[in-house]
């Protein structure tokens, strides 16, 4: 059975774009593979310096995934920092990677270009997600195409470190992407990301959940006026929601004109409850038991630190790191 491996950052509430993007393929993934899952709190030091707000953030990660159908009898879910091997292995394969393949990240430049005065985390970012998708024996990588160039930065330095060691130490690992959903558009028509502030939370719901869909930009058209749905941002969300019949249905009547967007917006905020509702309801029984959720978390991480020490201990033998000291 093949290791699948993915992580999600605990940077602001997940949306539309993580569900699409990410979330779903995981759970899915769950039925057929050996899964692990992890909440990465390293990675969001990155960006984010207050305590309160990522032991907050983590909560609503584990959440939002167990609501959403992660099954921890089926995949292992954990935190990235109940697995110390990972900060380990990633200072080994920092001592293995040119400064020119950092400089190379694209993350790392749009967030430069964007302004963001950058931090060392944040330039070695992707060493760590290596060592994260490494330190398990990871097969396949389930990812939103924005990530492709960090597993590739993975397999250059699994193999660099294979080659400087001489043995078959690290696996080297696959993305997995999904085509059909590459970027799920914001409020605005960009991206939807956190950093845009453009996002429609997984669990908005109410009137919160109704002010962001009627808020989504779309052209002036007139209502009578006949329109294009492959040019309109409410649609592409209608896409990603609606069964095939709906979505025929509404694009029919797009280009038969007669139809507004603010009628395509009701259509969207129906399918939303529709998907989601299940998930709202389980979410708030969670939050009435979270020693359940953090049960899952420390037997999640115990399961991953076993997986893990397998993996660091000839790694710790061949680059001749002693340790005088036994931990798991
Ligand atoms: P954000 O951009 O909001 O900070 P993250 O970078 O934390 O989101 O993304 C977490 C996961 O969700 C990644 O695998 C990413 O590729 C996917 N993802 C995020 N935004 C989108 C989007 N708009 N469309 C498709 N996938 C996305
Ligand atoms: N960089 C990923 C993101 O922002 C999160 C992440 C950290 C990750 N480590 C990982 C994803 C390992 C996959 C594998 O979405």
């Amino acid at each position: 059975m093949k290791t699948v491996l993915s992580g999600i950052q605990p940077s602001g509430k997940l949306h539309f774009g993580n569900y699409f993007g990410a979330i779903r393929q995981h759970i899915e993934l769950q039925e057929s593979s050996d899964a692990f899952y992890f909440i990465a709190n390293y990675h969001s030091l990155t960006s984010l310096s207050n305590g309160e707000e990522l032991r907050q953030n983590t909560l609503d990660v584990a959440l939002d995934y167990l609501a959403l159908g992660l099954n921890p009898e089926k995949a292992t879910f954990f935190a990235q920092s109940d697995v110390p091997q990972v900060t380990e292995l990633a200072w080994i394969l920092g001592t293995l990677t040119p400064v020119s393949l950092m400089e190379k990240g694209v993350s790392y430049k749009d967030k430069v270009a964007n302004g963001l005065a950058p931090n060392i985390g944040l330039f070695t970012y992707p060493i760590l997600q290596a060592a994260d998708i490494l330190i398990y024996g990871s097969d396949l990588v389930p990812v939103g195409a924005d990530q492709k160039q960090n597993v590739e930065i993975c397999r250059d330095l699994a193999g660099k470190f294979n080659h400087t060691f001489n043995g078959d130490f690290l696996n080297l690992p696959d993305p997995h992407i999904l085509k059909e959903v590459a970027i799920v558009p914001g409020v605005d028509g960009r991206k939807m990301s956190k950093s845009y502030g453009n996002t429609i939370s997984i669990f908005d719901e109410g009137k919160k959940l109704k002010k962001k869909v009627m808020s989504i930009k779309t052209d002036t058209t007139a209502l009578e006026d006949p329109k294009d749905p492959e040019n309109c941002n409410v649609f592409a969300l209608i896409k990603l929601f609606g069964t095939n019949d709906q979505q025929q249905d509404i694009a029919e009547k797009y280009k038969a004109g007669g139809y507004g967007y603010g009628h395509a917006k009701k259509e969207l905020l129906g399918m939303i409850n529709e998907k989601f509702g299940e998930a709202r309801e389980k979410r708030k029984e969670l939050e009435k038991d979270l020693d359940y959720v953090h049960d899952v978390l420390a037997e999640g991480g115990k399961k991953a630190r076993e997986r893990a020490e397998k993996i660091m201990e000839p790694i710790r033998e061949v680059t001749g790191i002693v340790r005088h000291f036994k931990q798991i």
